[in-house]
């Protein structure tokens, strides 16, 4: 923080000064809070291009730059080093955690595993055609039934950040297995995180399932890069639901079916839809950025562009690598990755997606990882959401532990009909 103001002058000829608020790496805000108050202005900014919801000590991003950080660590390092339930740690906690304190995590995580029995049921009443995401939002959601001591929120916080980090993994394997009609495989304490959900969606009664200790690295690692993206549509919904009191099952769902849009956490499973989309009319992938540049159909290269990255995004590049040495490992040979590779060369060469900034962005090599390791399409979506749970839960908790929250409670600028008189129906025209 600094002791700097900026000057505002209104139309009318009256100013304000307005304190500077400045981060960590020398960012730096306008405070407009007292601007209504003392003026009777407010500020307009829809989509938030240029507004700063919170300050958050979580992560940093420099989109310029291409740099990702979280709690001051790069993503580079914990994505070469660290695990998913050591960053989840980080993220929410702050610190890195010393060995005793990872290995009470990770005991508190396994113990926490199961759903409730009954919560079964619920699978049974879905359509199969159903979305998992609409089953994952309401099953998270329903989680605040099954533990009504969330209400009270003097209750343990620790507590219900385990159930949801730990449970959610369970939720989302169960409806995959439901999805597909075989029976749900309950977890097994043996198995780390990683290593447990995918035991959960691959095996079978009758088969073990040994999960291959590069597809659990290749996990870790998408897990990892989705873990937090400070503000965001999903985070900030969070937040916004979070500020009204609301539980921390309610806010998570929230965030969950914020993350369900093809803008933010359904790009994954565009990007490959769109790659096959290519592949089945003749990879003419020239073609294809040239109708995306005459905005034919009014679409978009999806995977591509990003609101904050105005340069590669730094976790498409960590990624990119993954998806080499997992698809060599796997002896995959997938003909999307290869599209993948030539569209991106295109695109990068191209003035269109030059002038605008356009890079390609974490969901542009996800989803070609997660078809190696067999996740079905569907499913990338709920991948993204297990891994930016740790971001959300850190979000949360960030704002219920700061006791200057205010309720979020944005404000507009009216546009619609003045005044006017209630003309009885006999009278409309
Ligand atoms: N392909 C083609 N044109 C694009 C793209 C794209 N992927 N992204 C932006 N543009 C164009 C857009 O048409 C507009 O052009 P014009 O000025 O001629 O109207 C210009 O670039 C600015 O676009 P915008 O929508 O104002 O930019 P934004 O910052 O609001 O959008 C975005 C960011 C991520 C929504 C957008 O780039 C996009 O739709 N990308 C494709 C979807 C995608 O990959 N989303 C995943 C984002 S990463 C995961 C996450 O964090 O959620």
């Amino acid at each position: 923080m600094a002791d700097q103001t900026a000057k505002l002058t209104l139309p009318d000829g009256r100013s304000c000064n307005l304190p500077v608020v400045v981060g960590t790496e020398n960012e730096h805000a306008v405070d407009i809070r007292s601007l209504r108050a003392d003026t009777g202005y407010i500020t307009l900014d829809s989509g938030y291009m240029n507004t700063g919801a919170t300050t958050s000590a979580i992560t940093y991003i420099d989109g310029e730059a291409g740099i990702l950080r979280y709690r001051g660590i790069p993503i580079e390092d914990l994505a070469e080093k660290s695990t998913f339930v050591e960053t989840a740690y980080l993220l929410i906690h702050g610190e890195l955690p010393t060995q005793a304190q990872l290995d009470t995590f990770s005991h508190q995580l396994t113990r926490h595993s199961m759903i409730h029995e009954d919560m079964h049921h619920f699978y049974a009443g879905f359509p199969s055609t159903s979305h998992p995401m609409a089953v994952i939002a309401a099953m998270v959601s329903s989680m605040s039934a099954y533990y009504p001591d969330c209400l009270d929120r003097s209750s343990p916080m620790d507590l219900h950040i385990t159930r949801i980090l730990s449970k959610v993994r369970t939720i989302a394997a169960f409806a995959y297995k439901k999805s597909i009609g075989q029976p749900v495989m309950y977890p097994r304490n043996a198995l780390p995180y990683c290593a447990n959900f995918l035991h959960m969606m691959f095996a079978v009664p009758a088969e073990p399932y040994e999960p291959d200790p590069i597809v659990v690295k290749a996990l870790n690692q998408l897990f990892i890069l989705h873990a937090d993206h400070e503000q965001n549509c999903s985070t900030s919904t969070v937040r916004l639901v979070g500020s009204s009191g609301a539980n921390v099952y309610a806010a998570v769902a929230a965030g969950v079916l914020a993350l369900w849009g093809p803008l933010h956490g359904g790009a994954n499973q565009e990007v490959v839809e769109m790659l096959e989309e290519i592949q089945a009319s003749g990879s003419d992938v020239k073609q294809f950025v040239s109708d995306i540049k005459n905005k034919k159909g009014n679409r978009r290269l999806m995977g591509f562009g990003h609101r904050v990255y105005k340069n590669y995004d730094p976790r498409a590049k960590v990624l990119k690598s993954m998806a080499d040495e997992l698809l060599n490992h796997l002896g995959i040979n997938d003909p999307m990755l290869d599209i993948a590779r030539e569209l991106e060369e295109t695109a990068l060469k191209d003035d269109y997606f030059i002038s605008k900034k356009l890079y390609p962005n974490v969901d542009f090599y996800s989803g070609i990882l997660y078809r190696a390791i067999g996740i079905p399409t569907p499913m990338f979506t709920v991948m993204f959401a297990l891994g930016r749970i740790p971001g959300w839960i850190a979000h949360w908790k960030e704002m219920v532990e700061d006791t200057s929250t205010k309720i979020g409670r944005p404000r507009q600028i009216y546009t619609g009909q003045p005044q006017r008189a209630y003309v009885p129906r006999e009278l409309r025209k």
